[in-house]
């Protein structure tokens, strides 16, 4: 089988180790990596830091066409690249076919903020002391970022670290998950078809625990970390003085209230409690019902769970497959029948086969359980039924957590009191916590994380404001 190299400072290249990757619905083999050796890794950090006034300084056409370039190669190997991260991640075709033509629309984004990302005017002459002056507020990257990417989307949560760090002009270091680095090697390969300089990115696919090295390197001054809240967190602890964006893990409610549509709140919460087989940070985890609707809701929850099609990711009508590794799925049932012990009824699923769990959903579940306190990043649902609106919002805020939450409700003045006083970084009204545009910003409070993503939310945590101040002006 080839080993795919990885990017040093632009160029593909090969180590002194391999990394297999393997098909966790399977156990095929799906690819290797060439691993960078330490010395390797010194020089791609070198590079970066070497190119990083050239890359503040590329005009903002060549950071926008290269952008461009990107979005349109991922339009036309779509399908090739979708198989690809169905076979490394063991998510459905289905879904990887969604990933890329966000990552395509990712790019695109990032492209089009490039262009518009000009900073601001400011009149001072407000004051008699400052008569004639003007600021100039412009954004300027604090330097290379360091973007430590998750595999649950391989793809798209690389291009939501990489694009905005072109766009931007910092170079940017990409350390893929160990588990599904192919993706992101990929991803590299297209950024090396542009006229982006030598240096301007790397992808290294380094284990883990050779992370630490790379963090606490004084020339990356930007790190940007997507996965778990322990390790997310630790990272933070280790470089106080580094600009560190956290996006950490959620157990993301959907609130069905009395006035829903619950044929499509049923059909949306079946099918994002279980996409990607849960591994989402925003999959729904916990559907909070209120008491009139629940037994009808509950129904229609259960028939639509039953109808989902599991099965061989690779197969087009597979909706949910495998999660990434079996161990993953042994814990994810460990959980399952923790919950079970403490008194919880399995209304539908609860079996595991392989690295599958049959999609689950739970009732009666204790409230300590970690099915509802912590992120179960698999396919489990947990029904909690509620008095009313007032107990509903309780119980989404009563998480460590607060990412995204879904509202089914058609009363306006309800969605406007669920957007101030729930406490996460986004809801969503009359749909399910998982949805998220590439282009809004995205990120959570609590222990979901620290900053945003969304391009040009990104875009602005990668630089920091400064100021030119032009006096003796005729304005
Ligand atoms: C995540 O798991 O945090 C990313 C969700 C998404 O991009 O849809």
């Amino acid at each position: 089988m080839d080993v795919h190299p990885f990017w040093l400072a632009g160029s593909p290249a090969t180590g002194d180790a391999e990394l297999t990757v393997t098909n966790s619905h399977d156990g095929r083999v799906v690819g290797v990596a060439s691993v960078p050796a330490p010395e390797q890794v010194e020089e791609a950090v070198a590079a970066a830091h070497a190119v990083r006034k050239e890359a503040a300084g590329l005009p903002i056409h060549v950071r926008a066409e290269a952008l461009a370039h990107v979005s349109r190669r991922l339009a036309e190997r779509a399908e090739e690249i979708a198989r690809l991260i169905s076979a490394e991640n063991g998510k459905p075709v289905f879904w990887a076919r969604g990933e890329v033509s966000r990552a395509v629309s990712t790019f695109r984004f990032a492209a089009e903020e490039a262009r518009r990302f000009s900073g601001a005017v400011q009149r001072l002459d407000t004051e008699p002391a400052a008569a004639g002056r003007l600021a100039y507020v412009s954004r300027q990257p604090y330097g290379p970022v360091l973007a430590i990417t998750p595999f649950n989307f391989p793809l798209n949560l690389v291009a939501h670290k990489v694009a905005p760090a072109i766009a931007v002009g910092a170079p940017v270091l990409v350390k893929p998950a160990p588990a599904t680095p192919l993706s992101a090697l990929l991803l590299g390969e297209l950024l090396a078809e542009t006229d982006l300089p030598a240096g301007m990115f790397s992808v290294l696919p380094v284990p883990n625990e050779r992370a630490g090295a790379l963090v606490d390197d004084p020339r990356l001054p930007v790190v940007s970390f997507t996965g778990s809240g322990p390790v997310g967190f630790a990272l933070k602890d280790r470089v106080p003085r580094k600009h560190v964006t956290l996006e950490l893990g959620g157990n993301a409610a959907a609130v069905v209230l009395a006035d829903a549509d619950l044929d499509w709140a049923a059909a949306r919460i079946a099918l994002f409690s279980n996409y990607q087989a849960g591994q989402s940070c925003i999959a729904v985890q916990r559907v909070i019902v209120e008491e009139p609707v629940r037994e009808a809701f509950t129904a229609k929850l259960l028939a639509a769970v039953e109808s989902l099609v599991v099965g061989d990711p690779a197969d087009d009508k597979t909706q949910v497959g495998p999660m990434v590794s079996a161990d993953a799925a042994e814990r994810v049932e460990r959980w399952i029948a923790e919950a079970v012990e403490g008194g919880a009824r399995v209304l539908t699923g609860g079996g595991r086969d392989g690295a599958t769990i049959a999609p689950t959903v739970l009732a009666d579940v204790p409230d300590e359980a970690k099915v509802v306190r912590e992120e179960v990043f698999g396919p489990v649902l947990v029904l909690q039924p509620v008095a009313s609106v007032d107990e509903a919002f309780q119980a989404v805020n009563d998480s460590k957590f607060g990412l995204q939450a879904g509202v089914f409700t058609r009363d306006i003045g309800v969605a406007f009191r669920a957007a101030k006083e729930l406490e996460v970084g986004g809801v969503i009204v009359g749909d399910v916590p998982s949805y998220r545009a590439d282009q809004m910003p995205y990120g959570g409070l609590k222990e979901s994380g620290i900053g945003r993503e969304g391009l040009r939310s990104a875009m602005e945590d990668y630089t920091y404001e400064k100021v030119m101040v032009l006096t003796g002006l005729a304005l």
